[in-house]
């Protein structure tokens, strides 16, 4: 069980988004929770404004430290007074983090609680990062509007990873990234379309052929469209057989 907590101005856009499909599913089986924290919930401020021009000017509103540093602190304590002792991880969804890749999703995946902070706007005032922050992570180079859409990206990347949410155990070992190399090419009914064929080593009911047959394309693949994990993945397989050498 892996209980995600994301603290947002949008909270419905984040359900709405993670209780479809799959990632629905899983919570509905009871594999994973997704609770979504109104930070405007927590201000202080009579009007319920939660942002504020910045010192020094310059174009946008910027986030305000104490709803968010009070959102922050009601979820740890409720995640403390539920687990006894440790506070979790908090993730900073920004354009200035690392960037997200499957190992990182694989090591998140061994967390019992993440919290996803999600900033919008021009984001949030530094002090309260500072506090509150234990990881910053972009999902890539590019510039959003808000840190809803890559929190969503993020969840739904490690979710799939907790055991039980994909069905088949498999999919998540086999498919692309897993061993460092893209996916081979599948194929369903008809065995004919298009005047396309089936490759026929598929169909000849021998699974070390099929197995050996898939391995080949995933690698001709790789070498193609992705260079860098091609390389990586050469790499790691010299130095496994230098030391079965040993
Ligand atoms: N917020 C805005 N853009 C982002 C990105 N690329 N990654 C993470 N958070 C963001």
């Amino acid at each position: 069980m892996m209980n995600f907590h994301i603290l947002t101005l949008f909270p419905e856009m984040v359900l709405q988004g993670l209780n479809t499909s799959i990632i629905g599913r899983a919570v509905d089986k009871g594999y994973i929770s997704i609770e979504a924290v109104n930070i405007r919930d927590y201000t202080l401020d009579k009007h319920g404004k939660v942002d504020d021009y910045t010192y020094g000017g310059g174009a946008g509103m910027l986030m305000q430290a104490q709803p968010v540093y009070d959102a922050c602190m009601a979820v740890q304590d409720r995640i403390m007074a539920g687990n006894g002792a440790s506070k979790a991880r908090v993730i900073y969804v920004t354009p200035q983090g690392k960037t997200f890749h499957q190992e990182l999703a694989q090591e998140l995946a061994r967390e019992e609680e993440l919290i996803f902070l999600c900033g919008h706007y021009e984001g949030i005032d530094e002090r309260v990062l500072e506090e509150v922050v234990t990881d910053e992570i972009s999902i890539g180079d590019y510039v959003l509007t808000g840190g809803e859409l890559p929190a969503m990206v993020m969840i739904d990347a490690i979710a799939r990873l907790v055991p039980g949410v994909l069905h088949n155990t498999d999919s998540a070992v086999t498919e692309s990234f897993y061993d460092g190399l893209l996916e081979y090419p599948q194929y369903s009914r008809p065995e004919i379309w298009h005047d396309k064929r089936v490759p026929p080593v598929l169909l000849c009911g021998d699974h070390a052929k099929v197995d050996a047959w898939r391995l080949e394309q995933s690698v001709l693949r790789t070498k193609e469209r992705r260079p860098d994990l091609y390389e990586a993945y050469m790499d790691r397989m010299s130095r496994e057989t230098c030391r079965g050498r040993k």
